[in-house]
């Protein structure tokens, strides 16, 4: 019993999230009372025009940026009322991102830059390489393992990211356009290994898109317009 109502919460909650950004004398409020459920291994994508509030709703439900009102409930815990160290701990043992641009480290190799969030976590190196190299053959980068993000391509560079974001088994990753500076052929491709590696491992998967193609092919879309899911 206690295990079924285990499995029906969710990974990831919002309740009534608003975010006010103050510029000197002026207060822009970007999200206003939103409430969203992800459901365990759920692929919800979220659309919106520009300047929406999509990457501030996406970095505050990571626990990157902190709401002005609100809670972000991660794995069962308010996240958003942690202090900056057990945040960190929390958001690395149960979330992975994925960026727009790649954010990987320029001085390491792929397989080092997908390490990293074990190595953060304090494994021993070897068992990170170990999980790591794994990671990197399961998006097909397995042979480029020792190059480093300016010997990759666009694709290559946004595939190590994912691969990065998915190494610690997270219950859930969150991407901010991680397709949007690809091509339409490599960006079917990234998006079509992130379903893949849903299916694998059961992360649910939230997915910041412009691409509405894209969006069908989830099981739900949320739409931002005016600070709140439409
Ligand atoms: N750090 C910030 N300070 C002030 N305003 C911000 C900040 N970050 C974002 N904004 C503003 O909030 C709005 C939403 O931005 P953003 O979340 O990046 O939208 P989207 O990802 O949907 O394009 C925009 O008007 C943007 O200018
Ligand atoms: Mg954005």
């Amino acid at each position: 019993m206690s295990e079924q109502i285990a499995h029906t919460q969710p990974v990831l909650a919002v309740r009534n999230l608003s975010k006010i950004y103050q510029d000197s004398a002026l207060e822009v409020a970007v999200l206003q009372g939103i409430d969203l459920d992800i459901n365990p291994g759920e692929r919800v994508a979220i659309v919106g025009a520009s300047g929406a509030g999509k990457s501030s709703l996406l970095q505050i439900m990571a626990g990157l940026d902190k709401p002005t009102e609100g809670e972000v409930w991660l794995a069962g815990k308010c996240f958003s009322a942690m202090g900056e160290r057990p945040r960190g701990f929390w958001r690395n043992k149960h979330l992975g991102f994925v960026y727009q641009a790649h954010h990987l480290l320029p001085e390491f190799s792929a397989l080092t830059n997908v390490a990293m969030p074990l190595l953060i976590r304090r494994e021993p190196r070897a068992q990170a390489e170990q999980k790591a190299a794994e990671l990197l053959a399961a998006v097909g980068l397995a042979n480029r393992a020792t190059h480093r993000p300016g010997e990759l391509s666009g694709g290559e560079r946004q595939r190590v990211a994912i691969a990065r974001a998915l190494v610690t088994r997270p219950s859930v990753v969150l991407a901010d356009e991680p397709t949007g500076n690809l091509d339409t052929k490599t960006s079917d491709a990234v998006f079509a290994l992130l379903m893949e590696l849903n299916e694998q491992t059961g992360a649910a998967v939230v997915l910041v898109t412009h691409d509405m193609n894209l969006a069908g092919r989830m099981e739900r879309t949320l739409t931002i317009a005016d600070g709140r899911i439409e």
